[in-house]
């Protein structure tokens, strides 16, 4: 047990010297006179020792409290004598609230992340996934926290929508039409009979209603799901993830960048202070450079190149890949990963993308050729964050529509904000789930959520 759950457990006593705790057995150890039990709460990695002996009340039915099994002890904390813990419960009351028996699938042995995948509903239980869920907590707070900090009002964006923000295409349809009966008209489904007389989406991005709060609202941010059809079943993408998108008013290209590098450096730093046994977990058992890559991250100032260096550079490079490199296509995982790890070795930031190949909302450059995007690129993990300077000029924003196949007349009220009032504004999307891969060492996306959803999956 960590210092806060025995400090907690202190303040909780029962009666004068005795403590409560219920919990989850982890092992059982019978010695002559003793049972020896490790208890995990579910409040941090450590567990806690428990022995029990004769004197013990419900002692009697100790053998049927084996690994997985629900109890409750009362007891007197004591200074343990054992190596690798400080304190111990001798309990004078032990009871079980709910049994497992052996076919309870987390026995005490390592399984493989392949396996505990298959069983999403209890890997929660186990010290990893604890660890990782509870990391997940600890960076969710510390989001709030650097947010709060800097003057930043949280909003709420639609979850459903009409928009595809993106203009990727890859949207989940939300319907209340009866799909075997669906109406049609000439056009084709009659939507003027489903829910919202229009064809509705889940949001790939909260972006576009972000950008109208920061036009009345100065700094804010966004933290909520996001959900995407795009069928590529890659260790980095999933169908449901959790964004987390300022948008600024006033703000150029340079002071979104700023951001973004000031922010993630900062919330690293807080969840390495705030989660540090949790994250010690995955530094010793799952990627023994973590500690180094993190501090390497927090201290080192991210290297910022424009998309036409990175081209030059990986156009110099004898490194193949699969996907063509040149002026104008897009820079994959595997680009963005030989930048980060195996040229700079350190984070980077590339900006001023082709703008046949960003979405219509990003401010044109100068050349005209280019637009001020920004990509915030991680070794290990590629993107992990996207952003831009807005586009405020509605001339431009007209003409951008036009080229990328958007009908202004469903955007009125995004033109809106740019015929009152418009000023230039910046923001980025963090992937939250990619940072958690990040601050963990877990190479697969489906390991830090607790209900992973991808393509073929939707079980638990
Ligand atoms: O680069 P993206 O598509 O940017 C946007 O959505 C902007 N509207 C954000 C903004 O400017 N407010 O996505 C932002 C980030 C990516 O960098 C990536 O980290 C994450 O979201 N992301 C995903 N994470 C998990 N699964 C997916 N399918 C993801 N798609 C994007
Ligand atoms: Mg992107």
């Amino acid at each position: 047990m960590n210092r806060t759950k025995i400090i907690q457990l202190l303040s909780a006593e029962c009666s004068p010297g005795t403590v409560c705790l219920k919990g989850w057995v982890r092992t059982r150890r019978d010695a002559k006179e003793f049972s020896f039990m490790e208890i995990n709460d579910g409040s941090c990695l450590q567990n806690i020792q428990v022995i029990a002996d004769a004197k013990t009340k419900g002692y009697n039915d100790i053998k049927q409290i084996s690994t997985g099994a629900a109890v409750s002890v009362v007891g007197e904390l004591a200074p343990s004598p054992g190596k690798g813990q400080d304190w111990e419960i001798q309990a004078s009351m032990i009871e079980l609230l709910g049994s497992a028996p052996k076919t309870y699938p987390l026995q005490k042995k390592r399984h493989s992340d392949e396996f505990l995948r298959t069983i999403g509903h209890l890997r929660p239980r186990t010290n990893k996934y604890g660890a990782a869920f509870r990391i997940r907590s600890e960076l969710s707070f510390a989001i709030h926290e650097f947010f709060r900090d800097h003057g930043f009002t949280y909003i709420h964006t639609p979850i459903i929508t009409g928009l595809d923000c993106e203009g990727a295409g890859d949207l989940f349809k939300i319907t209340t039409l009866d799909l075997n009966h669906q109406p049609t008209s000439e056009q084709g489904i009659d939507y003027s009979l489903d829910f919202f007389e229009k064809p509705a989406y889940l949001t790939v991005s909260g972006q576009l209603e972000a950008e109208l709060m920061a036009l009345a609202l100065g700094d804010v941010y966004t933290f909520g799901p996001a959900f995407r059809a795009e069928n590529s079943n890659t260790s980095r993408h999933m169908a449901e993830f959790w964004m987390v998108e300022p948008e600024m008013a006033f703000c150029d290209l340079t002071g979104n960048m700023d951001h973004a590098e000031t922010f993630i450096k900062a919330v690293t730093s807080r969840v390495m202070e705030k989660a540090s046994s949790d994250i010690e977990l995955f530094a010793r058992y799952v990627d023994k450079s973590l500690l180094q890559t993190l501090d390497n991250l927090v201290s080192s100032e991210f290297i910022r190149i424009s998309y036409r260096e990175a081209i030059d550079i990986l156009s110099e490079t004898k490194n193949r890949f699969d996907y063509p490199v040149r002026f104008g296509a897009d820079i994959h995982t595997e680009h963005e990963r030989y930048l980060a790890e195996t040229y700079f070795k350190q984070p980077l930031i590339v900006y001023d993308y082709p703008r046949s190949i960003k979405p219509f909302y990003m401010r044109v450059n100068e050349d005209h050729e280019t637009v001020a995007a920004m990509d915030v690129i991680v070794p290990r993990i590629g993107e992990i964050i996207g952003g831009s300077q807005r586009e405020e000029r509605i001339d431009m924003l007209e003409e951008r529509m036009e080229e990328t196949g958007i009908n202004p007349a469903d955007y009125w009220w995004y033109l809106d904000s740019r015929r009152y009032g418009s000023v230039i504004h910046s923001g980025y999307g963090l992937g939250f789930e990619r940072l958690l891969m990040l601050l963990t060492g877990i190479t697969n996306i489906r390991d830090v959520i607790a209900f992973p959803r991808t393509p073929g999956n939707i079980e638990f």
